[in-house]
């Protein structure tokens, strides 16, 4: 019998709003893999703030593009099923893989993955730790290397990195990738979460509750070369006079001010820059990074572990916004 013939569990929204009692468990078809394809049965699935923004209807009319909609992108798990296109994997393989943005369907039993956004995951690395890296770690990793331009290999010159909410989901691996980068790194968090982020590498530890943190002032008095922005509603005033001459704000929420400020100094060719940030994934970095978990360089916090019966509680503890690290769920 063909997957595709059997009925799975899953977990969709089926009109925009109701947090987490929009959620409804159902049972659908095993979808089935295109050529490029590939079927996966789910071993863990993590979250991240653009589901529960999705469902909120905050990136209509463009996600999701139909309802009813099974949320979650970011998943790793065992190949079933491949498409007639694929060359790279084989049923049976372990891998963590981005679903389809458009489509998403992680939170559910089984789920469809492009080859190109799949890869291979070796047993050292958990299935929950593969699960956190797509959109966190891949965000993080654009950022750095790309955005401000840090050689993650160390051979660049020396930069001074802030990195605000440091404890989330992507704040915490841009704070280990960073220091493998050699940069030095100052963080801002909680003060339940200082000691954590400090394991993970930052030199400097700011709480943002507290008058220095909520200037984002360096106790050593660093200038910033570049900022990652994980954190939002800090104004561009509050990040200007703690950045260097060319220093830049790599902001990965902006919103309609942080879209002025970046018009605006792009026109008066201010060498202070605000950077936007969208997520553009790569397959190699992935693999890249799921490289870097099992050589023990990069490690997943895992927030919470909730179980698909209980998707409900995963998604409350994200749209909360005090995760530590990941948020994953496991069918
Ligand atoms: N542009 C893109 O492509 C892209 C990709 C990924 C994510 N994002 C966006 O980036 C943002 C961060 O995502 P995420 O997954 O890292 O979120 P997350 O895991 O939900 O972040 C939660 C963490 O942020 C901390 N935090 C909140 N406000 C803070 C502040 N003002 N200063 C310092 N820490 C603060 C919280 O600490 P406490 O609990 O102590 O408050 C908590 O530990 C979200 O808005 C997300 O939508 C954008």
């Amino acid at each position: 019998m063909r997957m595709a013939s059997k009925l799975m569990h899953a977990v969709w929204y089926e009109s925009y709003g109701g947090g987490p009692a929009g959620l409804k468990h159902v049972e659908v078809p095993v979808p089935a893999p295109n050529k490029d394809e590939v079927l996966l049965k789910l071993e863990a699935t993590s979250l991240n703030p653009v589901e529960w923004k999705t469902q909120k209807g905050m990136l209509r009319p463009i996600f999701p593009r139909k309802l009813p909609f099974i949320p979650a992108t970011d998943v790793a798990g065992e190949v079933m099923e491949v498409g007639l296109g694929v060359r790279s994997f084989k049923a049976g393989d372990k891998v963590v893989a981005m679903l389809h943005y458009l489509n998403g369907g992680g939170l559910a039993e089984y789920g469809i993955a492009k080859e190109n956004l799949t890869v291979p995951r070796p047993p050292e690395v958990s299935a929950a730790e593969g699960a956190g890296l797509p959109i966190a770690a891949l965000t993080a990793h654009q950022a750095l290397t790309q955005a401000a331009g840090v050689k993650l290999d160390g051979s660049g010159s020396q930069k001074n990195i802030l990195i605000t909410a440091a404890s989330g989901g992507v704040g915490h691996y841009a704070v280990q990738l960073a220091k493998l980068g050699n940069t030095h790194v100052t963080a801002t968090c909680g003060a339940r979460n200082i000691d954590l982020v400090k394991s993970l590498g930052a030199d400097e530890v700011l709480d943002y509750k507290t008058p220095d943190g909520a200037v984002l002032k360096s106790p050593s008095g660093q200038k910033y070369d570049a900022v990652i922005h994980c954190a939002t509603g800090i104004p561009w005033s509050t990040f200007e006079p703690n950045l260097s001459a060319n220093g830049k704000v790599i902001d990965i929420t902006p919103g309609v001010s942080a879209m002025w400020t970046f018009a605006l100094k792009k026109l008066t060719f201010s060498k202070k820059q605000l950077v936007p940030l969208l997520l553009i994934p790569k397959g190699r970095n992935l693999e890249y990074l799921v490289k870097l978990v099992s050589e023990g360089k990069l490690k997943t916090v895992v927030d919470s572990k909730h179980p698909l019966s209980k998707a409900e509680d995963a998604w409350a503890k994200s749209i909360d916004g005090h995760a530590t690290g990941k948020i994953i769920v496991e069918p």
